[in-house]
């Protein structure tokens, strides 16, 4: 019987092992990629990180990182949009229909500042979308490194109203809206690892910039935390659709967000996140790494996953911020304890807008 491993990029046949698996090029600028037709990106990502993130993990990150997921999940199978839409960029070339849409309000800001970029390079608007997003998260120190995969074609037709979940719809709702993409409640958990590096301008637009984390610019667990305790404020005027107490001043909370940490569906993955950075990167990539392809067919398209900038690792500590401790936590997850957390020393901070 023949036997197969793969070890370190090499095919082996039993213990005799040729280099066949990962050819690697150098492009004319010297840097090393896995195809070729990667190369052309190189000098997009310094263009990006000088140019539209200043090298963080700011405003521009965060808004590039949800329209990836805006126009991806402009995808149905029961609508049978399954063999085209997604992630086609479809919202930002037929972006007067999309931008339209209730759950796309503020996306536009993104869609504009993003298309001079997209006019200076060959790349579609669905590879461009998909591309910013995972060059931008490496940025965020605590990311996982994202792939991306290159040749989407060009969108033909703007996705349809109602795939963006809102913040206000029901659990019920958002994972049938999510399953109907093809994703499960685990995948939903995962993908929702973003809003550690989130922020809202319209839920409250009294007070623009509101993180829904105290670590903004961290891709950390704090955001799975944070969701889990006792509400009692609002940090602007209150009474918004899609938005419920929150614990911190300066911090905003989405009711979709609220619920998905306490519903028995959803409770125990959330809590999962819980001081696991490893367990959220891995799921985080995995998730995001099907919906940069939803509607695409990923064996047309070329893999340049390691010309996307390793994210620098996280040195900071789950904690429960200053003045808070488990008996601020609504517990949600019957099946296994909160788990111990260090308190922030000092008095009660407020949360700067982003
Ligand atoms: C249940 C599903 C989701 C709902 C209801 C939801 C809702 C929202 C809302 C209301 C905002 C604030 C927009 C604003 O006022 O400016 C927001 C921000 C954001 N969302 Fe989501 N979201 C969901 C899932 C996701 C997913 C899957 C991703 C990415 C994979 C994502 C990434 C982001 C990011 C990065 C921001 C911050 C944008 C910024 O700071 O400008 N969201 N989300």
């Amino acid at each position: 019987m023949v036997s197969f491993k793969t070890l370190n990029g090499y095919l082996c046949l039993i213990f005799i092992c040729t280099a066949a698996i990962t050819r690697r090029v150098t492009c004319a600028d010297g840097n090393i990629a896995s195809h070729a037709a990667c190369c052309v990106l190189f000098p997009i990502i310094e263009d990006l990180q000088a140019n539209l993130f200043d090298n963080e993990c700011g405003e521009d990150v965060h808004e590039s990182l949800r329209l990836t997921f805006h126009d991806a999940i402009g995808f149905s199978k029961s609508q049978g949009l399954a063999g085209g839409g997604g992630a086609d960029g479809s919202i930002a070339v037929f972006d007067s229909v999309e931008t339209a849409y209730h759950a796309n309000g503020g996306i536009d800001d993104i869609i504009d500042t993003q298309a001079p970029f997209v006019a200076k390079y060959n790349l579609s608007a669905g590879d461009f979308i998909q591309f910013a997003g995972a060059v931008g998260v490496s940025n965020c120190a605590g990311a996982p490194r994202l792939e991306f995969l290159l040749g989407r074609p060009p969108p033909t037709a703007a996705a349809p109203d109602l795939t963006v979940p809102e913040p206000f719809d029901s659990v019920t709702s958002i994972l049938a809206r999510f399953a109907d993409a093809g994703f499960s409640p685990a995948e939903v958990v995962a993908l929702l690892a973003s809003h550690t590096i989130a922020a809202a301008d319209h839920v409250d637009p009294t007070i623009p910039g509101t993180p829904f984390d105290s670590t903004p610019s961290l891709f950390d667990s704090q955001f799975f935390i944070e969701t889990q305790l006792n509400g009692t404020l609002f940090p602007g005027t209150g009474g918004n659709q899609g938005e419920v107490l929150s614990p911190l001043h300066g911090e905003i909370r989405l009711e979709s967000d609220f619920a998905l940490a306490r519903d028995s569906r959803t409770a125990c993955l959330w809590q999962a996140n819980v001081a696991e950075q490893s367990h959220i990167q891995t799921t985080f990539k995995a998730a995001m790494a099907k919906l940069a392809v939803l509607g695409q067919n990923p064996n047309k398209l070329i893999d340049c996953s390691d010309v996307i900038p390793v994210p620098p690792a996280l040195t900071e500590k789950a904690h429960f911020p200053a003045g808070f401790t488990k008996a601020n936590v609504n517990r949600a997850c019957a099946a296994t304890p909160f788990p111990t957390l260090p308190t922030d020393p000092g008095p009660v901070t407020s949360v700067a807008p982003v």
